[in-house]
């Protein structure tokens, strides 16, 4: 008796006299028909009961998300939609599931509704396709900085430092919230905490990752991060995970190659391995746009944007000429964005971004060469250009659909111009002390970026919302399960 999975099942070549196969019941239709599911695949396999060798007591027991065991002969099916079925022989309920209670009725479920049944939303086909692909696309990651010499580092969770100086950290403490031990001024003592000192929850493992880089030559980390941000928007986590490459001797432009070529990467391995899971994805997304008005469909299907993608080169545009074409177009003219450009320098809003990379470029985009005060403090420096202007090292992918993907940077690896940085936007030496050793022995031109994971799997599977595709998101006034 040889246990498969309903995936190998299905791809297998002829017949079999005997398979067991566990999974759960999809529907029973007219006491006849069972479509099971194991999870291994977007298809079900159908399993066909003869009912007169079966008790009416148990064949009522076969419903809608019940746990059952299978036993029985895998045959050529003599109906339309399937090559292959099974004959079953015996059949256990292994747990029943109430059709009156069970959530997860064969028929339409909204995103909202699924959401608050996270724990059972993979019982239905697109978020088992979804989580699937996330699945996947976290082992394409590891492949590919395998595959490039990258060293696989795990940066800490609990940090007493703030990466991006932008302050929305998640504190982490044992202090009695309600009776803290105080300092003469009345401030909390954190000497008495657990660490002996402030902590928190990282926002990205980037400084940390570059003590490796200049050690290890190439590291990267891939885990979780938080940012206690009150943006509820559909691009926003609270907890997300984030990819972090980190070089020696890579300056920025061999950042953005880096970058594309592994995002191009990971997205064709998916292209490959997922293509089930993709299509039933892709045809989810057209039906989804149906509803909506022509001018806010798509041009391309979802497999063909993972395809442009991994086969055309992303466009290069310096902050500068962004602000240029942002300046003179269209929606800023007639002041149809929120934000109107006026002045280089602006920071640029998510309107911008989408209004480059969807209207304009149409395609990805690597915008670099920001204003240095809009960026982190641990961005290269650039000599001013002809008319004075600060510029750092930094570069930001922009994608269709999605907005920012990547953010990264050349970093400053002189100590002198670093320390000025520090200084000016008060940020303290004494908690970074080992960050500025770097730059006192043996310090040389690093970059990396980091890339939220959530995103690139949105990207990749058409999901609109970063909610549905993290297994338990976490948002504002948000954390269940
Ligand atoms: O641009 P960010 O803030 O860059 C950094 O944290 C750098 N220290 C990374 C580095 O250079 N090593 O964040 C990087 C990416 C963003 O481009 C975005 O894709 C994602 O992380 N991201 C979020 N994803 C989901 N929810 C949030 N709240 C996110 N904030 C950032
Ligand atoms: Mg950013």
């Amino acid at each position: 008796m040889t246990s498969k999975t309903v995936a190998q099942l299905l791809s297998q070549d002829g017949t079999l006299q005997d398979v067991t196969l566990k999974g759960w019941v999809r529907t029973f239709r007219n006491d006849r028909f069972i479509a099971l599911n194991d999870g291994s695949t977007i298809n079900n396999i159908q399993c066909v009961v003869n009912s007169e060798n079966f008790n009416e007591a148990l064949l009522k027991r076969v419903t809608t998300g019940a746990a059952v065991h299978v036993t029985g002969e895998l045959v050529e099916s003599q109906g339309k939609g399937q090559s292959v079925e099974i004959v079953v022989k015996t059949l256990e309920i292994l747990g029943d599931s109430d059709p009156e209670t069970y959530p997860i009725q064969p028929k339409k479920h909204s995103f909202e509704f699924l959401r608050e049944n996270a724990h059972l939303r993979t019982r239905t086909n697109t978020f088992s396709a979804v989580m699937r692909l996330r699945s996947s696309l976290s082992f394409a990651v590891h492949k590919y900085f395998n595959e490039n010499g990258f060293n696989y580092m795990h940066t800490p969770i609990v940090t007493g430092s703030d990466a991006e100086g932008a302050g929305e950290m998640f504190k982490v403490t044992t202090l009695d919230a309600k009776n803290p031990p105080l300092n003469d001024d009345g401030s909390v003592n954190y000497k008495e905490d657990f660490f002996g000192k402030e902590t928190n929850l990282t926002v990205s493992g980037q400084l940390e990752a570059e003590t490796y880089a200049m050690s290890l030559g190439k590291v990267y980390t891939f885990g979780p991060t938080f940012r206690a941000e009150n943006s509820n928007t559909t691009r926003h986590l609270a907890e997300f995970w984030m990819i972090e490459p980190e070089v020696a001797f890579m300056d920025l432009a061999g950042n953005m190659d880096l970058a594309e070529d592994f995002m191009k990467s990971v997205l064709s391995y998916v292209l490959e391995k997922n293509s089930e899971d993709l299509e039933f994805l892709e045809n989810r997304l057209l039906q989804e746009e149906k509803s909506k008005p022509q001018a806010e469909r798509s041009d391309m299907s979802l497999i063909e944007k993972i395809k442009f993608v991994v086969d055309n080169n992303f466009k290069r545009v310096s902050y500068t000429e962004a602000i240029d074409i942002l300046r003179n177009c269209k929606p800023n003219k007639k002041k149809k964005f929120k934000y109107i450009i006026e002045e280089w320098g602006a920071d640029l809003q998510s309107e911008h971004e989408r209004f480059l990379v969807e209207k304009h470029f149409k395609c990805p985009v690597i915008l670099f060469d920001y204003p240095a005060n809009i960026k982190a403090f641990y961005m290269r420096l650039n000599e001013p250009d002809s008319e004075g202007r600060e510029t750092v090292r930094a570069m930001d992918i922009l994608f269709p659909g999605i907005g920012e993907m990547v953010g990264g940077s050349q970093r400053e690896e002189r100590l002198d111009v670093l320390k000025e940085k520090m200084k000016a936007l008060d940020i303290s030496e004494e908690e970074l002390w080992w960050y500025l050793d770097l730059r006192k022995y043996g310090t040389a031109v690093h970059s990396g970026f980091g890339l939220g994971f959530e995103r690139l799997v949105m990207f990749s599977t058409g999901m609109g919302n970063i909610r549905d595709v993290i297994p338990y998101p976490r948002t504002p006034q948000n954390a269940e399960f």
